[in-house]
């Protein structure tokens, strides 16, 4: 089985270049279904999640070609089944996009149920009220989503919690309904502003995506277009916390700052020092970080996608910091992996006491889930000595050439399958 084999100590330096937004490039390609004419896609990550859903809609007949790395054409006019039962997709949580894709554009669609990291019990009510909402019967049975409508009909929705599912499933299939639609309490993550622009591009009527009070007037039909996807914040933060973590000095590329300002304002608070240009940012960290508070909170707060990667830095700063998770209840299963390089953690609940101490230490480290995996390499590189990280397909899931993008900034990181691998890998690095 694969796994990194990293030694630890170098700081990073160097420039990376950001990909694609995973989070933005699923729902954007399942809603390339929503239209008989021809999508062209630019900016998609080649990561796990969004080859999964390109195959599972490739096997429902959607033509897709990938010619190049980062692009796709899609055409889904004739497509064979609104009954999607890949059983890969249970293994990726965007499946469920294809539920709100299909009932906009051919009101009936059912879906195996989504499967995605484990860090919580992850309800799909949001979802399932919104739909119900709009005219469609739904039910969950054998282990899929199911929804049908003779007709859907706009409508006035608030929902109960904050959920990015939820809004971007329910505005997919408002879109092509009749009538308005008005979601209140709706995401106001970025990757919700590009899906609504994907959707107007193509004819759709979107207005207040990025607030928390999104309306649509539906249309009849979607015409084809091109688009391109925005810059990954989460994989762009996780490389500016890399630069804090190895005290390094890294200039993070094709990025849209104001995107990044949670996780900007933090590493300022912990001594860091940012510099922003149009679409890059550098971090340098050149001081012992301090310590501070950080609860994770719907957009525009700190993203829970970055609480891992956050805690991890923490657990090297001087003095005492708290962790709050608001979004999901068990997000902190990689800290017993941290303990065991060093780190002095105490997790009740939703909250992370973390004492700081100077160092990690290597150790034979796994992966519980893509972020905290992430999170777990750039402890490893900060450490002394050498580690290996397990379970690294959660990482591939969300990162694209992740130990080659690390590699380039100096890293010493490299893939292995055997104890001989790694042992060469030791020889060559020691
Ligand atoms: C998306 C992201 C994930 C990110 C999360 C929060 C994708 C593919 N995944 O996940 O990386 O961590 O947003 O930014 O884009 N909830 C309900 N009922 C629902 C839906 C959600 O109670 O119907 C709750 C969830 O349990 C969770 C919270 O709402 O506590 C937020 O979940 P949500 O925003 O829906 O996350 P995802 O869309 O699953």
């Amino acid at each position: 089985m694969e796994q990194y084999a990293i030694k630890g100590g170098n700081p990073l330096v160097g420039e990376v270049e950001i990909g694609g937004a995973k989070n933005a490039a699923l729902p954007i390609l399942a809603a390339s279904l929503m239209t008989d004419e021809t999508v062209y896609l630019e900016n998609i990550p080649d990561v796990r999640d969004t080859n999964v859903l390109l195959d599972a809609m490739e096997g429902m007949g959607v033509l897709a070609k990938r010619d190049e790395r980062h692009k796709a054409v899609l055409n889904a006019a004739n497509i064979n089944t609104t009954d999607v039962k890949d059983e890969k997709l249970k293994r990726i949580r965007a499946s469920y996009y294809l539920v709100g894709a299909l009932l906009g554009k051919y009101k009936e669609a059912s879906v195996v149920l989504p499967g995605g990291c484990d860090i919580g019990s992850r309800a799909i009510d949001q979802h399932i009220k919104g739909f119900r909402a709009l005219g469609a019967d739904v039910r969950i049975e054998f282990g899929a989503i199911k929804a049908k409508a003779e007709r859907l009909q706009g409508s006035h929705i608030y929902m109960d919690v904050v959920s990015v599912g939820a809004t971007i499933n329910v505005m997919m299939a408002a879109t092509l309904a009749e009538g308005k639609t008005i979601i209140e309490n709706a995401a106001k993550e970025p990757h919700v502003v590009d899906l609504a622009n994907f959707l107007n591009s193509m004819g759709a009527n979107i207005r207040g995506a990025g607030t928390d009070v999104i309306r649509i007037k539906g249309v009849p039909r979607l015409h084809g277009t091109e688009y391109a996807v925005i810059p990954d914040q989460i994989e762009a933060g996780t490389f500016m916390f890399a630069a804090a973590i190895t005290k390094g000095d890294v200039t993070v590329k094709n990025v849209i700052t104001k995107h990044l300002e949670s996780i900007t304002s933090k590493l300022l608070e912990i001594g860091c020092e940012v510099e922003e240009a149009d679409d890059c940012v550098r971090v340098v960290a050149s001081k012992p970080l301090r310590h501070t508070q950080v609860k994770t909170l719907p957009y525009p707060g700190f993203p829970t996608d970055m609480q891992p990667q956050i805690t991890v830095a923490l657990a090297m700063s001087q003095g005492t910091s708290i962790v709050t998770e608001s979004i999901f209840e068990n997000r902190f299963k990689y800290v017993d992996e941290l303990i065991r390089m060093g780190a002095n953690i105490k997790v009740e609940g939703n909250i992370a006491v973390i004492n700081g101490m100077t160092h990690y230490t290597g150790a034979s480290i796994s992966a519980p889930d893509l972020r905290a995996g992430a999170a777990l390499v750039l402890a490893a590189l900060a450490a002394e000595g050498y580690s290996t990280v397990d379970d690294i397909r959660y990482i591939e899931r969300g990162y694209e050439d992740f130990p080659q993008k690390l590699q380039g900034l100096g890293a010493q990181i490299e893939v292995i399958e055997t104890e001989r691998d790694f042992q060469k890998f030791k020889l060559k690095t020691g």
